[in-house]
C-alpha cells in the first residue's frame, strides 16, 4: 500500500512541474539597442491605421498614451503580441516583419508615454542622484541595477522601478527615495532610465554632475568583514577590561 501511494505523489508532483512549466511564458528581448527613428516609420506605415498616430489608439481599445495602461505593461509582452497577434481580436500578427524591426517599433511605443518634458526632468533627478551608482549612461557601477541590460529591462515594468524607488531594494545599497524626491520626480527618473534602452534617444540638456561622490558597495559595517573587525575590538576591550579589573583586585 504504503510504496503504493508514493508512486501516486510521485505522479501528481511530475505533473505538476509539467504543467507549471508549459504554462510559463517565455521572455523576449532584443539583441541590440532598438531604434526610436526606424520604429516610428514602421509604426506609421503599420499601425497607425488602427492606433492612431498619436498612439492613443482610434480603433484599437490599448492606448500607449495612458499612463494606467503602460505602467504595468512590459516590452516582452508587447514583442510576444505583436509576434502573434491577440487571438479573439483586430490585433494581427507581424511575424512577417523582422524581429529587429518588431523591437524598434516597441521602443517607438514607449515614446507615447515617456514625454520629452518628463524625460528631460528625470535626466536632471538622475544626474543628480543616481548616476553615482548607476553610471552616467545607465550602465551601472559593479552592483547597481544596469539599465542597458537589455534582457532584463525586457521584463521590467515602470511600475516595478517606481516602487523600489520609493521603498528601496532591502538588502542593497539601493535605498528609498520617497522623502528626497517627490511623486512626480519619482516618475520622471522612471521614464528617463527606461530610454537608456533605445539607440536614438536624444535629450538636449547636459547631464548634472552627481551632487556627491557615492559607491553602491555597502556600508564598511553592514559587511562580512566588517562584523568580524567589531566582533574582535569588542571582544580585545572585554579582555582589557577584565585584565584592568583583576590587577585592581590583586592590589
Ligand atoms: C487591424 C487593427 C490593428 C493593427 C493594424 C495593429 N493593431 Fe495592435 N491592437 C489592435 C487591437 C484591437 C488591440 C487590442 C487588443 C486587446 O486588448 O484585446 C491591439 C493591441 C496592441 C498591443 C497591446 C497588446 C497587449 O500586450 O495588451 C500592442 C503592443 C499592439 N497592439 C501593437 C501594435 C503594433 C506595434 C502594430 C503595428 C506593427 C499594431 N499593433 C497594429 C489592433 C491593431
Ligand atoms: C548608493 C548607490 C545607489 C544610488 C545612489 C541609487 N541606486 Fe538604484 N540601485 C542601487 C543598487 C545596489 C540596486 C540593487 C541592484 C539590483 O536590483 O540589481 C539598485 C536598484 C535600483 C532599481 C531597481 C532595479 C530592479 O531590480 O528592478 C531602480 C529602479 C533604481 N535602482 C533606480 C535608482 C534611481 C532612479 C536612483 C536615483 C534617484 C537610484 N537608483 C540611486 C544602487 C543605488
Amino acid at each position: 500500500m504504503g510504496s503504493i501511494n508514493w508512486k501516486i505523489y510521485f505522479i501528481l508532483i511530475s505533473l505538476c512541474i509539467m504543467i507549471s512549466s508549459a504554462s510559463a511564458s517565455a521572455i523576449y528581448y532584443p539583441d541590440e539597442r532598438s531604434s526610436i527613428e526606424s520604429g516610428k516609420k514602421i509604426y506609421l506605415s503599420n499601425c497607425a491605421g488602427c492606433h492612431g498616430e498619436k498612439g492613443d489608439g482610434s480603433t484599437s481599445p490599448f492606448n500607449f498614451t495612458s499612463s494606467e495602461k503602460m505602467i504595468k505593461s512590459n516590452s516582452s509582452v508587447f514583442f510576444d503580441s505583436i509576434t502573434n497577434g491577440i487571438s479573439g481580436s483586430a490585433m494581427p500578427s507581424f511575424s512577417r516583419l523582422p524581429k529587429k524591426d518588431r523591437w524598434d517599433v516597441i521602443a517607438y511605443l514607449w515614446t507615447f508615454w515617456i514625454d520629452r518634458q518628463s524625460a528631460e526632468k528625470g535626466k536632471m533627478v538622475f544626474g543628480k542622484n543616481c548616476a553615482g551608482c548607476h553610471g552616467i549612461k545607465g550602465d551601472g557601477l559593479p552592483g547597481a541595477f544596469d539599465f542597458t541590460n537589455l534582457s532584463q529591462m525586457a521584463v521590467k515594468q515602470p511600475s516595478i522601478f517606481f516602487d523600489r524607488l520609493t521603498q528601496g531594494v532591502s538588502g542593497t545599497a539601493m535605498r528609498s527615495w520617497k522623502s528626497d524626491l517627490t511623486e512626480n520626480e519619482r516618475w520622471d527618473a522612471v521614464k528617463y532610465v527606461f530610454t537608456f534602452q533605445f539607440s536614438d534617444y536624444e535629450l538636449t540638456a547636459p547631464i548634472p554632475a552627481p551632487t556627491r561622490p557615492q559607491s553602491p558597495g555597502k556600508e564598511w559595517h553592514n559587511t562580512t568583514g566588517g562584523v568580524a573587525i567589531i566582533f574582535v575590538s569588542a571582544g580585545l576591550a572585554i579582555f582589557i577590561l577584565y585584565l584592568f579589573i583583576r590587577g585592581l583586585k590583586e592590589r
